[in-house]
């Protein structure tokens, strides 16, 4: 059973395609990860599919319903946290709940929730008063309070510190454990790799990539890779030598040679200890998510730096929008 389906959505603002023509389908329980650069085009798709913003064509089923034209049925059933959540200042997060609540016209035990959200400590702190992570926890308590199946998150960790990113994840995690089904979009691809079941990779409005994290690589990575630590006359004589082409990395001390077959790394190995040259570690790797994104998204390999957004990485290029 889906609980999404999208077909061939479409988006324009003016000449700029913010969504052009993509398509997927979401089960029910999954949690499915809208991955890619600022301006890919999630949050105008996340949008369309909450009923929030008015698509240009395509079809959308949000529980078999269409989102605009059902929109009262299906704000029912669904959970937002929009894209830098914020609330009323002088709030708790325990009375911004009873707030929604009858907002929703609904009965909730704002202690569960608090609780689900790991937010029961500061419960009774004004929102101005919370950390970043804190301000999220309320946000996704409040998307909790009319009990929907479906959350739609988005960016629900951006500009967060390390910890506070992992205290969401585990929330995340709970709720997924729940059975909700989770629409989660982000621009951090460890993110996506923890708490997705299949991603798509969004560039231009464009789907580049779509399946678990796994399929991605598979089919979009460029196969195995022979890493020797060596020099340039090493990495020469293993080009001259073999079918196979090598490439020195100085900064690095390690040749790495792309092996089309496993067989492949024998005739390197063999060619390297016939050349008498002096040769150390070597091992084998496949390209990373990291990698695998980095070339759908057409921008040059930057360097990689632990817990930092795709989007700085790429923007350090100067190539891609900011959205
Ligand atoms: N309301 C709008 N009017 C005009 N352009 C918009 C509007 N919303 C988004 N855009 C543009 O559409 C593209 C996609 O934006 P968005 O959906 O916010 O992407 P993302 O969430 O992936 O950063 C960007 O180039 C952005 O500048
Ligand atoms: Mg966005």
């Amino acid at each position: 059973m889906f609980s999404i389906e999208v077909t061939n959505l479409k988006k324009s603002y003016g000449s700029l395609k913010a969504v052009d023509g993509i398509s997927f389908k979401v089960k029910q329980g999954e949690v499915f990860g809208l991955l890619g650069p600022n301006g890919a085009g999630k949050t105008t798709t996340i949008e369309i599919m909450e009923g929030l913003r008015e698509r240009d064509s395509g079809d959308i089923k949000i529980f078999g319903l269409d989102p605009w034209k059902d929109g009262y049925e299906v704000h029912k059933k669904i959970g937002v946290i929009p894209q830098e959540f914020t609330f009323f200042e002088k709030t708790t997060p325990r009375e911004a709940i009873k707030y929604y609540a009858s907002l929703f016209n609904v009965k909730v035990d704002a202690n569960t929730i608090l609780k689900e959200v790991l937010l029961d400590e500061m419960e009774n702190h004004v929102f101005e008063s919370l950390s970043g992570g804190q301000k999220q926890k309320t946000g996704l308590a409040l998307s909790l309070v009319n009990s929907p199946g479906l959350l739609f998150l988005d960016e629900p960790t951006t500009g967060l510190d390390p910890n506070a990113r992992r205290a969401i994840w585990e929330v995340i995690r709970k709720l997924k454990a729940k059975g909700k089904t989770i629409i989660l979009t982000t621009h951090y691809l460890d993110e996506a790799q923890q708490l997705s079941d299949r991603v798509a990779i969004m560039d231009h409005g464009h789907i580049v990539a779509m399946g678990t994290t796994e399929e991605i690589i598979q089919q979009h990575g460029s196969g195995e890779y022979l890493e020797i630590h060596g020099d340039q006359q090493l990495a020469d004589y293993i080009n001259t030598n073999t079918e196979l082409q090598g490439k020195y990395d100085k900064a690095k001390g390690i040749i790495t040679i792309p092996l089309k077959k496993k067989i492949d790394m024998l005739a390197a190995l063999a060619a390297a200890e016939q050349s008498g040259m002096k040769w150390g570690e070597i091992q084998t790797r496949q390209d990373s998510l990291d990698d695998v994104f980095i070339k759908l998204i057409n921008e040059p390999f930057g360097e990689q730096e632990e817990e930092k957004p795709i989007e700085q990485k790429v923007n350090k290029k100067g190539h891609v929008k900011h959205g």
